[in-house]
């Protein structure tokens, strides 16, 4: 059967800010047959300017967009291998994440219940090694199934070939826009290590009889749903900056001025600091724009909200404003998370 696909398309229903910009091509794929058809026969045929959009929640629109955008609505999750120990589990690029993490917490199998409730699909997991709550995709992650831009051949790549990193992987770099992520296979657990240290995570576990994985995971829902916004009620894509690195030089002069600033252990001498507490530091948590379109939300100051209608421009506007008093007032610079087209 031939792929679908829209022409001059809005993209309204397909990015978690709820930006109201066009499509020229949205190509749904379901299979790497669909992206042989898209290259030889389809508007992949001419050399166009190409996004690979998952469930929207890490992409900012700020204009149309001419170009094509792939799209994969393939949603199979199956169990490819097992034994006493673990369950290795397929699934598909197009699946809603937190479906994957629901059946896993379901079937009792453990690993990626503190990924609860991040919105998004299963290719982007592996494409921005989501993270929460002291675990990241990549622990999980066993391979990454592809097919390539070039001919539609597939190929997978095992998790130690992945460059994975905080928030990042080959897929952002080296392979961005040459491999489409096809599914993502993990290796969940059958004998748990719970992780409950991050946080709040242990204090909003207190409130349960008994340590599994399925009060994990509503704990988790809980903590989020008290500090995040609900896309599906104000426009949002999580966390809009990355924690940022910096020397261990800078984090003590800035400890002279603000002694409680909270900071964590990164690798090569560097140290990561909270992004949404230096912000908060600035006064712009709950920061509104004089239209009204578009600000910091009041409970967590590293996400950036489409309180109505807000153009792509206007959360960009937001988001300088905010570069802008951070590196004044602290001399850090803040690089966006959200990936801006
Ligand atoms: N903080 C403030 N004010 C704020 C927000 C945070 O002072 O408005 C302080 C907190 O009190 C805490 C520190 O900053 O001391 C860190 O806050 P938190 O633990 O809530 O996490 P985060 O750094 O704000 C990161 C991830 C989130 C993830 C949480 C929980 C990044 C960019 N963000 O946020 O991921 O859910 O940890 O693990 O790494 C996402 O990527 O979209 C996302 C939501």
């Amino acid at each position: 059967m031939t792929p679908i696909t829209y022409q001059n398309i809005s993209l309204k229903p397909y990015n978690t800010f709820g930006i109201d910009v066009k499509a020229r091509y949205l190509c749904l794929y379901e299979k790497p047959s669909d992206l042989q058809h898209f290259i030889t026969k389809g508007p992949l045929l001419r050399d166009v300017e190409m996004i690979i959009l998952g469930g929207g929640s890490n992409q900012l629109f700020t204009r149309d967009f001419e170009g094509v955008i792939i799209h994969p609505v393939n949603k199979n999750i199956k169990v490819i291998s097992e034994d006493a120990d673990y369950v290795c589990v397929k699934a598909d690029a197009g699946v809603t994440w937190d479906n994957l993490v629901a059946y896993a917490v379901e079937n009792n199998w453990g690993g990626i219940e503190n990924l609860s409730d991040i919105p998004g699909d299963v290719g982007a997991s592996a494409v921005q090694n989501i993270g929460a709550y002291g675990v990241e995709a990549k622990d999980c992650i066993l391979e990454v199934n592809l097919v390539s831009f070039a001919d539609a051949s597939t190929r997978t790549l095992l998790n130690a070939e992945c460059q994975f990193d905080y928030r990042s992987s080959i897929f952002k770099n080296k392979f961005r826009n040459r491999y489409l992520i096809d599914s993502v296979t993990f290796k969940l657990t059958k004998k748990h290590k719970f992780i409950t240290h991050y946080g709040s995570v242990s204090e909003e576990l207190k409130k349960f009889d008994a340590l599994n994985l399925k009060n994990i995971r509503q704990a988790i829902i809980n903590i989020r749903s008290s500090k995040l916004p609900n896309p599906k009620e104000i426009g949002n894509g999580g966390s809009f900056f990355k924690n940022p690195l910096v020397s261990e030089y800078l984090l003590e002069k800035l400890r002279n001025d603000y002694p409680e600033i909270p900071s964590y252990p990164a690798t090569n001498d560097m140290v990561k600091l909270a992004a949404g507490w230096l912000i908060e530091q600035c006064g712009l948590k709950g920061y509104m724009n004089p239209k009204q379109t578009a600000g910091i939300h009041d409970k967590q100051a590293l996400v950036i909200v489409n309180k109505g209608n807000a153009s792509g421009m206007e959360i960009v506007d937001v988001a300088r404003l905010v570069q802008n008093k951070v590196y004044e007032k602290f001399d850090v610079c803040l690089e966006p998370e959200v990936i801006i087209n």
